[in-house]
């Protein structure tokens, strides 16, 4: 594992879109690996500025997402289909049925989450995996107590996670109890994982994870075991981390990260 800290969240965002684009540029047919969420919003933004640009090309990209909600309309603005369509997919030139999101409108959930995880081996396994972590230390949503090596499944949602996501509905009882999310265990299958993280709120939640016993009450804690993870953080979301001072000293000394040193 290796952990970057940028001065704020927006330098944060900017190296990870920088990531995400230069992975496709080494690899046109790169399959990536989608989260969603308020700290993701921005790299999107950041990725099809990219793009109209003309600094990345999606035609060729394949992207699996890592989670939906469970019984949510896909045309709901809450669902991950559409937020989405509303932050990438729509503004770039990815071609939908290269795009997967799992069907929580799906009659017979376990077959669609097994057949998720078919269509990711499928296409040969996820290259990059872009992660957000919640309050509880979720990453998906692969609350506390998700096995290490759990695959797509259904999953309760914990209370805190109802609390941290509610508001965004206009009716906060509306919000699904439970989502389809790819397991800990398909995540620590993918080639490369960076979890982005930005804020105060972050802050101890990221500690637990990076400096933290690996436990399944923390299922970001899990990424210790990837033998290829960054995490990407501002300094407010690295506000408890111990070890600040060996992180810095990596960056400086990683070549990946010359042209992000000032
Ligand atoms: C959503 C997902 C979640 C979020 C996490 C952080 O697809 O995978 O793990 O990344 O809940 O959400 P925000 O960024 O809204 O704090």
């Amino acid at each position: 594992m290796e952990v970057i800290i940028r001065p704020d969240a927006d330098e944060a965002c900017t190296l990870v879109a920088d990531l995400i684009a230069g992975e496709i540029r080494n690899n046109p047919k790169l399959v990536v690996g989608l989260a969603t969420g308020r700290t993701m919003e921005r790299v999107y933004s950041l990725l099809v500025k990219k793009y109209k640009k003309g600094h990345v090309d999606f035609a060729h990209v394949t992207t699996f997402n890592l989670d939906e909600y469970i019984g949510l309309a896909l045309d709901h603005p809450n669902s991950f289909h559409a937020y989405m369509d509303d932050h990438l997919f729509r503004h770039v030139n990815i071609h939908s049925e290269r795009t997967h999101i799992p069907n929580g409108e799906a009659k017979d959930l376990e077959g669609e989450c097994l057949a998720y995880e078919e269509t990711i081996r499928g296409c040969g396994g996820i290259d990059l995996q872009l992660l957000g972590i919640g309050q509880t230390g979720h990453i998906g949503f692969n609350e506390p107590i998700s096995a290490l090596r759990s695959r797509t499944r259904t999953k309760a949602l914990t209370p805190q996670t109802l609390k941290q996501n509610a508001h965004l509905f206009d009716d906060p009882d509306a919000m699904p109890r439970r989502a389809i999310t790819m397991g800990v265990g398909t995540i620590l299958d993918s080639k490369r994982c960076v979890l982005l993280a930005t804020g105060e709120k972050k802050a101890a939640i990221v500690a637990k994870a990076v400096e933290g016993p690996v436990t399944s009450m923390i299922s970001a804690s899990a990424l210790q075991l990837h033998p290829r993870c960054t995490v990407v953080v501002d300094e407010e979301a690295a506000g408890c981390l111990e070890n600040t001072e060996y992180y810095r000293w990596l960056f400086e000394n990683e070549p990946e990260w010359e042209r992000f040193r000032r």
